[in-house]
């Protein structure tokens, strides 16, 4: 009986040794030195991640199982990845944190396949998933074992996709073949400085093509933030990453199949947009800023916006307009006077298919003055990229409410979440102008032989300016054709849009059945 109850104790010891072991990762030495780099160790990220107490671990005590180059006399529980789930406002979701201390938070075949695991469970139970990345990418010791587990992961991140949240962190390094998880993945967060990404480094690099270039203006946050579109968000430091993790999260809703959570709001939802009412200036060729109108339409501090610092002339984001999300496409005249352009065209076309595949309604506001003329814009493909965004309103079937601020001219009036391409609720300013071209260019192509002919081409030119203008340059005819169901005071827009989401939120619309469509890409 004595022996019995002293190897039940042992065991029990033993267990809590082995516990212990799995929590102390690569050990204190190594814990240290990732301190002094600013960073947080894996277990710090998921509990400031999670809701306190919440997290609860799976496959603390997996071992890895390759033998070469002595790794046998290195064996650490847990193998580099903290695993499980837990909840974000009492929501469940999955998340993984890569353990920097433990072979550089390398990826070995059974870190990854702890990874994958916990891909299957999100998806099992819907839920979303949030990657912690900080990895020296595939484990060198393993060979193909570590490049089988990353396949894995992305097979699963493209079943996924659609169907759960995906959100990858980047919290250090993110190399070679393993930026693709995040690529795939719904949303990119970045921590400046301490956070890289790119396929080949800056060693490589120079070896190839002799460019001589520094990790952070290779693949640092800034970079991904302002110049690849690679980053959705960047953040200061691990806390702040986590901390638009936790916000992003409260904004979505858990899967495909449901509807994001309504936050009860003391925003009045017929609130007078004030602000608005001198918004537009007098001459047209002047810019404003259109993020003014996002958030004051909005309800207060409501606004999360993605990709913030790239292709700057389209802004993208959430919000919530009575309480519920919407996802918010907006031309930005202070950039490229709203033009759109390759970068733009992408970077609204993903945001508008992820609101899309998650039930999240759209906003648009419209102030374009066409696609962005130029050779490079045209050797670029704009005509591929540009199809994308007309692609992708073209296919939403989530309500979709668009306001036209000022300009909505030429093809990317049809772009910008038309009437004709399904628009549900289309609307305009008085100062909305609807047609082919600006006035000055219409004029010259129409009347160019009448102006040459005339004794005082300028005056001629002027007066055919100002009639065109008269004609066009207002939202009646569009309205008298039904292509707009309104034109609202900039003051009464709120109100309306908020009414008018309220009578679309159980709206369906089917589109043929099909295995999927063939995006321009
Ligand atoms: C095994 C690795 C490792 C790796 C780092 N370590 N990367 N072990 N496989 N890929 C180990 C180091 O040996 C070291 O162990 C510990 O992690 C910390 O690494 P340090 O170099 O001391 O840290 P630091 O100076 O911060 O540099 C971090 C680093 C560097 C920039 C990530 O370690 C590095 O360049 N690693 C190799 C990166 C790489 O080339 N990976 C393969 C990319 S290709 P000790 O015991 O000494 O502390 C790839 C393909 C993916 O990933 C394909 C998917 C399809």
């Amino acid at each position: 009986m004595v022996t019995v109850m002293v190897e039940q104790v042992d065991r029990i010891e033993d267990l809590r040794r082995r516990k212990a072991m799995a929590e102390a990762g690569g050990g204190q030495g190594r814990i240290s030195v990732q301190h002094a780099k600013g960073k947080m160790t894996a277990r710090e990220r998921v509990e400031l991640l999670l809701d306190k107490g919440s997290f609860m671990e799976v496959d603390a005590l997996v071992e890895h199982r390759c033998r070469d180059f002595d790794m046998d006399r290195n064996v650490i529980s847990g193998d580099g990845v903290v695993c499980g789930h837990g909840t974000i406002d009492g929501r469940l979701v999955y998340c993984f944190a890569q353990d920097f201390t433990v072979y550089g938070g390398s990826l070995g075949e059974m870190h990854g396949l702890k990874i994958c695991k916990i891909q299957d469970m999100a998806l099992k139970t819907g839920a979303p998933i949030i990657g912690l990345n900080d990895s020296g990418g595939a484990r060198i010791q393993e060979g193909v074992a570590s490049l089988g587990s990353y396949a894995e992961i992305f097979f699963r991140n493209v079943r996924a996709s659609g169907v759960i949240p995906q959100i990858s962190v980047i919290m250090g390094p993110c190399a070679g073949g393993a930026v693709y998880s995040p690529a795939i993945t719904d949303f990119v967060v970045m921590v400046d400085k301490t956070a890289h990404m790119f396929i080949t480094g800056p060693e490589v690099i120079k070896t190839v093509t002799n460019e001589e270039v520094s990790f952070e203006e290779l693949g640092g946050a800034s970079t991904h933030a302002t110049r690849s579109g690679v980053t959705h968000f960047t953040a200061e430091d691990d806390e702040g990453a986590i901390g638009i993790v936790r916000e992003l999260v409260s904004l979505l809703p858990s899967n495909n199949l449901e509807k994001a959570p309504v936050l009860m709001t003391d925003d009045p939802f017929d609130r007078a947009c004030e602000a608005l009412e001198n918004l537009i200036p007098e001459d047209s060729s002047q810019p404003y800023d259109m993020l003014l109108a996002v958030e004051e339409i909005l309800d207060r501090g409501s606004f999360l916006e993605v990709q913030a610092d790239f292709a700057t002339n389209i802004i993208a984001g959430f919000g919530r307009l009575g309480g519920h999300t919407i996802g918010v496409v907006a031309n930005q005249p202070m950039f490229l006077a709203g033009c759109l352009d390759i970068d733009a065209s992408i970077k609204a076309a993903r945001f508008v298919r992820f609101c899309d595949a998650f039930n999240i309604p759209l906003l648009t506001f419209v102030d374009v003055p066409g696609f962005l003329p130029g050779a490079s814009q045209e050797w670029g493909g704009i005509i591929r990229h540009g199809a994308k965004l007309l692609y992708a309103f073209a296919e939403a079937t989530v309500p979709k409410l668009t306001v036209i601020t000022r300009k909505a001219y030429g093809g990317a009036y049809d772009v910008m979440s038309s009437k004709h391409i399904r628009g549900d609720y289309n609307i305009a300013w008085p100062s909305a102008e609807l047609a082919v071209m600006g006035a000055q260019g219409a004029v010259q192509i129409i009347h160019r032989k009448r102006i040459e002919s005339s004794k005082n081409p300028d005056q001629e030119r002027g007066r055919l300016v100002d009639d065109y203008a008269e004609t066009f340059a207002n939202p009646y005819k569009a309205a008298a054709l039904g292509y707009l169901d309104d034109v609202v005071q900039p003051l009464e827009t709120r109100a309306a849009l908020t009414r008018a989401l309220g009578a679309l939120l159980e709206k369906e619309e089917v589109r043929p059945a099909r295995k999927h469509g063939n995006i321009p890409l």
